[in-house]
């Protein structure tokens, strides 16, 4: 073909581009997607030695998740999973020393079960919030080479044998669990491994209850201060690769890198430390109470499951396990080997050190310092600077064009969100085709406000927006650099193919000046598509199950602006080439859009938000109050889907009775009938409806004995130094998870040294081991002028017996809350066709002035 004019037209170049551009996703789609072979045997046939075999892991999955079952902390199950816990490590002990019997191997290993109680301050969500636990229990394997030596620096590997409220939580987080059991026995059964360095693995059993089991080894185990680094492995989904989503040293991503399959980028990372996800992990203990570095990693593929009924072993993806299990075994082999960086590692390493930019691109994976990629990047945008300069003069117009093509992609799917969500009232209708059912819809809108744009700002040629194109993505590149956000990689890696394509065109390709050769959009365009789609096939796949939890967001627009933002950095080569073929060409290709974007609007529309395994989350409580002897159904949701308000309706009518009204109840601070759910339940929409009373019901939980109370012990009234201080009891026999709620002004409690300085309200959250039913609380209070200092609190907590369907089971012992479930559940599943998943609570609240 000639490189030269005559120019091809838009049609004939479309179709030389189009198959040597689609290449670009598929081998990106192919990277992200591909898992290896499970494998089921415990031994490799071919090497003799042992290997990672995920029908092990799942096996340990399944006893948890369905043997046993909902693992909630407090609850008997999660004393099971103890007991069973206790049992694996112990027979892991006794191979061990089998092991070491026949061989003489430098190996040791050593089980602790450790029990205790705590408290701790745990903000979240800009709430100020306190935990008090008693009782809880870790299990604690470690592996060393036997000397004290060997143990003095250690490597921590984290899971939690505990499942969420409503959840089974077999990914979440017996996984990891079963994969933490795995890589014990092949360190323990490969001949001739024996660690450098000792590696600690805990299997900790309060994190859902907010991260308890983690501070209670961090401040209490004998061995915590050994711990020099730490990974911690979780999930919020259940397909793909898992994600290394947080790292905070260098030598910890050094040592990441040699894992057989890497998924992790400094992209990841940011979006996580920037807080949007909403999520937090144990890891968050052992950095601020141990005060180590390490690698938070997490499964978290169809994320749709997080949480809910269906995180079970039967949807978890083949090979999931594999994956996570090779790499882990890898990181530990290569931590605790002669030479590794484990004693290095000090206190006081942290984020704000992590200088260091990396990602995963095909088989490579690049690491490289904050210094020498602004050294790098500074290079790229003084090269584009040089390279461009022919096109300085018209640069003005080339920029405009530009931005006016961001500013288009972004504003055409806003215009879609608005018309689908307001004119149409069919919002999230891509949630359940999950994230290429929000690119499909989104995708070809952002590209028609990108190609659109175009046809308004002021003429110019195809060269100098190919070049104001180079100059802003080296620039952004630069910029975002230099103030030390490690995601600039992705202008670098999008800018050096566009800047080297345009070498390539002015010295090889074409002799006449000002012109831009076919084959300049196949070069520079390629690995732009191919890591954007890296970028945003899992960012996308992360955020649309997100915008089920996240409370009434826009999630249109958020899920809209997302697809638009990370699609035009995937093709930022669209806009010079709109100004290839003259305004014509450019108005049918846009005529074209804008008729595809109709015509997807319309399909979408008709689209169900939710299905069988993408359901809606209902929260529901059926709450019983102590003081006041109502009974009440609370029911609210955490996503701003349409339909809501008729299904509260149908249930009202259904469960209360024609008479009964639903009634929209505000969500803040003092709204305490939500407080088993805080501070998430800032996210919750509730309605609030009251139930008819069986007068042949005689509650068990105002009964002296059984009763929730709360008294104070200890009392000492000081009228001359204007305060009152005692010891708060709290008696929660058959419940768990208490939340206690008040207003006060605390001037010293033993919650933590800096109580707020004010009359202020307060939040405590109790978490503790199976029918541990008693806690106490410290407290030094203000007195307020002339009153007697009696404080006001709202307490509340879950029937340990009325959890729908935890608790199934044993139906029995949950009583009218239990009775109510279970039709309520079967009456959503047939009603909704299963597309909601409820999670069931029974509770008991009141007030208690004491
Ligand atoms: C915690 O365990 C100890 C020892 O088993 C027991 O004496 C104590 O009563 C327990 N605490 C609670 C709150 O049940
Ligand atoms: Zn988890």
């Amino acid at each position: 073909m000639s490189l030269l004019s005559p120019k091809w037209g838009l049609g004939r170049s479309l179709l030389t581009l189009g198959p040597i551009l689609l290449v670009a996703p598929l081998i990106a789609l192919k990277q992200h997607y591909t898992l290896p072979e499970p494998q089921t045997a415990p031994i490799n046939t071919r090497t003799g030695l042992p290997q990672i075999s995920e029908a092990r892991i799942l096996g340990f999955a399944k006893h948890l998740s369905e043997e046993i079952g909902y693992r909630t902390v407090g609850t008997y199950e999660h004393a099971l999973a103890d007991a069973w816990m206790v049992e694996q490590a112990e027979e892991a002990k006794r191979q061990c020393e089998r092991v070491v019997r026949e061989s003489g191997r430098r190996l040791e290993c050593e089980v602790w079960r450790q029990q205790g109680s705590g408290t701790h301050r745990f903000d979240m969500m800009s709430k100020r919030l306190y935990k008090s636990y008693q009782n809880l229990t870790n299990i604690i394997v470690r592996l060393s080479d036997g000397t004290d030596e060997g143990k003095t620096h250690a490597l921590l590997l984290n899971s939690h044998l505990d499942s969420t409220l409503p959840s089974p939580g077999a990914a979440d987080d017996a996984v990891s669990v079963g994969i933490m059991l795995d890589c014990i026995r092949v360190l323990v059964d490969t001949p001739d491994w024996s660690p450098a360095h000792a590696v600690i693995f805990l299997f900790n059993h309060a994190e859902e209850s907010l991260q308890d089991g983690s501070h209670l080894f961090s401040t209490q185990h004998p061995i915590a201060h050994t711990v020099r680094a730490v990974i911690n492995l979780e999930a919020a989904g259940t397909t793909g690769r898992e994600l290394l989503f947080q790292a905070t040293s260098e030598e910890m991503v050094e040592a990441y890198s040699h894992v057989p399959r890497p998924f992790g980028t400094i992209f990841a990372n940011d979006i996580f430390n920037s807080g949007v996800l909403l999520s937090d992990t144990d890891f968050r203990q052992f950095e601020e109470y141990l005060d180590v570095p390490g690698l938070d990693i997490a499964i978290v593929g169809n994320s749709y499951l997080y949480h809910m009924r269906k995180d079970l072993v039967e949807n978890i993806e083949a090979g999931v396990a594999q994956n996570m299990g090779e790499n882990t075994l890898a990181l530990i082999k290569h931590l605790t080997a002669p030479g590794s960086a484990i004693p290095t590692l000090s206190s006081n390493t942290n984020a704000a050190r992590m200088h260091m930019v990396y990602f995963g691109l095909l088989s490579h994976f690049f690491m490289y310092r904050f210094a020498t990629a602004k050294a790098l990047y500074g290079a790229m945008l003084a090269g584009a600077l040089v390279l461009t300069r022919a096109q300085w003069t018209g640069q003005a117009r080339g920029v405009l064009a530009v931005l006016g093509g961001i500013g288009g992609a972004l504003m055409v799917p806003n215009i879609v969100a608005l018309v689908t969500v307001h004119g149409l009232g069919r919002g999230m209708s891509w949630f359940a085709g999950g994230h290429f059912a929000a690119i499909g819809l989104y995708g070809p809108a952002a590209l028609l406000g990108g190609l659109a744009s175009q046809l308004l700002v002021p003429a110019t040629d195809e060269k100098t927006v190919y070049a104001a194109t180079l100059l802003l993505q080296s620039s952004a590149a630069l910029g975002i650099q230099l103030l030390n956000v490690g995601s600039a990689a992705m202008f670098f890696i999008s800018g050096l193919p566009i800047f080297i394509a345009l070498l390539v065109n002015d010295l090889l390709l074409t002799t006449r000046k000002g012109e831009v050769s076919l084959w300049v959009y196949a070069l520079g365009q390629f690995l732009p598509l191919m890591t954007g789609t890296l970028i945003m096939v899992p960012t996308v796949e992360v955020f649309v199950p997100l915008t089920g939890r996240m409370g009434a967001v826009p999630a249109d627009h958020i899920v809209g602006t997302l697809v638009a933002v990370l699609g035009a950095q995937a093709l930022p080569l669209v806009i010079p080439f709109a100004h290839r073929f003259g305004a014509r060409a450019l108005r049918r290709v846009v005529l074209v859009l804008g008729a595809l974007t109709v015509v997807n609007m319309g399909i979408y529309a008709r689209r169900e938000v939710f299905d069988a395994m993408h359901q809606k989350r209902l929260f529901v409580l059926h709450l019983e109050n102590a003081t006041t002897h109502e009974h009440h159904l609370h029911i609210a949701n955490a996503d701003g889907a349409p339909g809501f308000d008729a299904l509260v309706r149908d249930i009202t009518t259904e469960f209360a009775g024609l008479q009964a009204a639903a009634v929209p109840v505000v969500m803040d601070d003092y709204n305490s009938d939500w407080d088993s759910l805080y501070p998430f339940s800032a996210f919750l929409s509730p309605y609030k409806i009251a139930l008819p009373l069986d007068p042949a019901y005689v509650s068990p939980w105002t009964a002296p004995e059984t009763s929730f109370s709360l008294k104070a012990v200890n009392e000492v009234t000081d009228l001359v130094a204007g305060t009152r201080s005692f010891t708060l009891q709290v008696r929660h026999p058959g419940l768990i998870w208490t939340v206690i709620a008040f207003d006060a002004h605390v001037l010293a409690w033993n919650l933590d040294d800096n109580p707020p300085t004010e009359y202020a309200r307060h939040h405590v959250k109790e978490a503790s081991f199976y029918k541990a039913d008693m806690w106490t609380m410290d407290l030094v209070v203000k007195l307020p002028p002339g009153a007697d200092g009696e404080i006001a609190f709202n307490f509340i907590g879950l029937q340990e017996g009325a959890m729908w369907p935890a608790k199934k089971a044993v139906k029995a012992q949950g009583g009218p809350a239990m009775i109510l479930f279970e039709a309520l559940d079967g009456w959503l599943d047939e009603k909704t066709g299963g597309t909601v998943d409820a999670l069931l609570l029974g509770c008991v609240a009141g007030t208690a002035v004491v």
